[in-house]
């Protein structure tokens, strides 16, 4: 299992050639689809097979948004409850999460009032989110109403989407938009200071925390 330390974005890894580096949580039930979203985001690949997360794992992926190179650092986690305590310990550095739902799979949409409630718990107050309604290739074993979605996300205030890892439906949007309205709401609440040089001699602009613990980004990030 990897290991950071949750108050700073790690500068561990080798592409050091970036602006700034964000880290995102995706959650929800297990068996939503969360390891196939992020591995088809990825690696632009998907299995039909299931092989459920243990505890938690991350993949990284360099985006070009606007001017900037941004460094994504995507948190996999796994649904299982037996894991809860291991998985929300990660909430609190994250400036974005993926709180996922299956839309053949009513008991993950119950769910996602609990998993937004642990986010208010247990992450930064201006965490942004995304609720994202996934496999919706699998239409004929829909459960959950488009609209019922989209009503829940309202009334909890996140964003929505439908989205498929399996057929590659709106899995580069939900990543875009997931940066897009962190980079707005951190360009808001800015306060500006320049980033350490980085032991390359380049000096990427990592989230860094204010003494609130929120995290600080030098202004117009994106
Ligand atoms: P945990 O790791 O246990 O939390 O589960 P998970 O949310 O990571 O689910 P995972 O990505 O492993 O997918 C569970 C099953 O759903 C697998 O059999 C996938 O092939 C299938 N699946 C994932 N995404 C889609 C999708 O978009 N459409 C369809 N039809 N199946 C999907
Ligand atoms: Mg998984």
């Amino acid at each position: 299992m990897a290991q950071v330390d949750h108050r700073f974005s790690p500068r561990d890894s080798s592409d050091q050639n970036f602006d700034y580096m964000f880290k995102l949580l995706i959650i929800g039930n297990s068996s939503v689809g969360k390891t196939s979203f992020l591995f088809r985001y990825a690696d632009d690949a998907f299995s039909g097979s299931f092989v459920s997360t243990v505890g938690i794992d991350f993949k990284v992926k360099t985006v070009q948004r606007h001017d900037k190179r941004i460094k994504l650092q995507v948190w996999d986690t796994a649904g299982q409850e037996r894991y809860r305590t291991i998985t929300t310990a990660y909430y609190r550095g994250a400036m974005g999460f993926i709180l996922m739902y299956d839309i053949t799979n009513e008991e993950s949409f119950n769910a996602v009032q609990d998993w937004a409630t642990q986010i208010k718990t247990y992450s930064w107050d201006n965490a942004q989110v995304i609720m994202v309604g996934n496999k919706c290739d699998a239409d004929d074993e829909r459960v959950i109403a488009t609209e019922k979605g989209r009503q829940l996300a309202d009334q909890l205030g996140f964003e929505f989407f439908e989205a498929s890892a399996k057929e590659n439906v709106n899995v580069r949007q939900v990543f875009e938009r997931l940066v897009d309205i962190i980079c707005v709401k951190m360009s808001e609440r800015v306060d500006v200071q320049a980033p350490p040089p980085s032991s390359s001699g380049q000096t990427p602009g990592t989230a860094r925390l204010l003494a609130d613990g929120t995290p600080r980004l030098p202004q117009k990030c994106c």
